[in-house]
């Protein structure tokens, strides 16, 4: 035993990737969370096209959010409760939620071949999802969510072209501040639309969709965004806002904090309307993500901090390096 101990923790001083292994090596499957396992495996296969952060990855992290943020104490929604996977027939016919049928019905089948719930689906696979992508966050998954739905209200999910007051107002209702907001906005960075903008489908929210990184939160703080990449009204809003400029920018070049603070955002969307207490720890299953390469932003092309009007005037503006590529960003392709 006390080898043993030892050892464990001579691998666990060596570089973090050792830990990792040893993480891995030493944590035995629990049987409660063994299913997940197997869902992974075939999610990463069938859905992800193999492990991989693009449209399907994309459109998994947002099918997440849009399950999660219907609920409200006013108006009724279940929250994260897989309602959109047993009702999508209504659901998605919700102007909010358009162009998520596909995933829900991607993702469907694995609910049913395990025997998993339509809510616990949608939430690991977010997390899967967002494993996918490099630089991405490791989110805590907690399982156990009723198979229980009923439809969700209509309006519940901010729109695109909400002001900042709107969206803040909708989300605290659900208990989210400000700050927590714009963290679970890094989901962005890892996001392309097809509905927005029916002329440029595929395009991504900032030029490194399969990046988990600060990209997102400087293209929306320059005066235009780069060619090829569609910038959300309500995105602009949140960065120019004196409110959320500040943890806006730092989010630029802080990728620790912009991680973390969206982790723990997430752990707290994915039990809106579940008793959190309830639920339990099936994280092991969640793969580790692949590490960020490339730490400092990028300007777009032919812009610098002089296109940048609005600053956090609290804070000096992060280094980024300046853009010699002039090729557009190119769309995200469907698998
Ligand atoms: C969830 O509900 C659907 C639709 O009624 C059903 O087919 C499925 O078996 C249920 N899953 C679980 C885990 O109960």
């Amino acid at each position: 035993m006390a080898f043993l101990r030892s050892f464990i923790i001579t691998l666990a001083i060596m570089a973090p990737s050792f830990k990792l292994l040893a993480n891995a090596a030493v944590t035995p499957r629990s049987n409660k969370c063994s299913v997940w396992y197997d869902v992974l495996k075939d999610i990463q296969n069938e859905v992800f096209d193999g492990s991989k952060c693009g449209e399907e990855a994309h459109e998994s992290i947002r099918l997440a959010f849009h399950d999660a943020i219907s609920y409200s104490p006013r108006l009724g929604g279940g929250g994260a409760d897989g309602s959109i996977m047993m009702y999508p027939e209504i659901e998605t016919k919700y102007a909010e939620n358009a162009g998520l049928d596909d995933i829900v019905h991607r993702q469907r089948p694995f609910a049913l071949k395990h025997g998993v719930s339509f809510g616990d689906i949608i939430q690991f696979a977010n997390a899967v999802a967002l494993s996918n992508c490099e630089g991405g966050p490791r989110v805590p998954f907690y399982a156990g969510r009723s198979n229980y739905s009923q439809p969700s209200p209509d309006n519940l999910v901010p729109a695109p072209f909400h002001s900042v007051d709107q969206i803040l107002g909708r989300m605290s209702e659900v208990g989210f501040d400000s700050d927590e907001v714009v963290a679970l906005l890094a989901a962005h960075s890892v996001a392309a639309q097809d509905q927005q903008d029916t002329s440029m489908k595929g395009s991504p929210l900032d030029s490194t969709p399969s990046v988990f990184d600060g990209q997102f939160y400087l293209e929306t703080m320059t005066n235009s965004p780069p060619e090829g990449v569609f910038r959300i009204p309500a995105d602009r809003l949140f960065a120019t806002d004196p409110r959320t400029v500040c943890l806006w920018q730092t989010f630029v070049d802080d990728h620790n904090s912009m991680v973390n603070q969206f982790s723990r955002a997430m752990v707290k969307l994915a039990a809106v309307g579940q008793d959190h207490a309830s639920l339990y720890d099936c994280s092991e299953a969640i793969p580790a993500p692949r590490r960020l390469r490339n730490h400092r932003p990028k300007f777009p092309y032919g812009q610098s901090a002089k296109h940048v009007h609005y600053k956090c005037t609290e804070a000096s503006f992060p280094q980024a390096k300046l853009n010699h590529d002039s090729s557009p960003v190119p769309p995200v392709q469907k698998s």
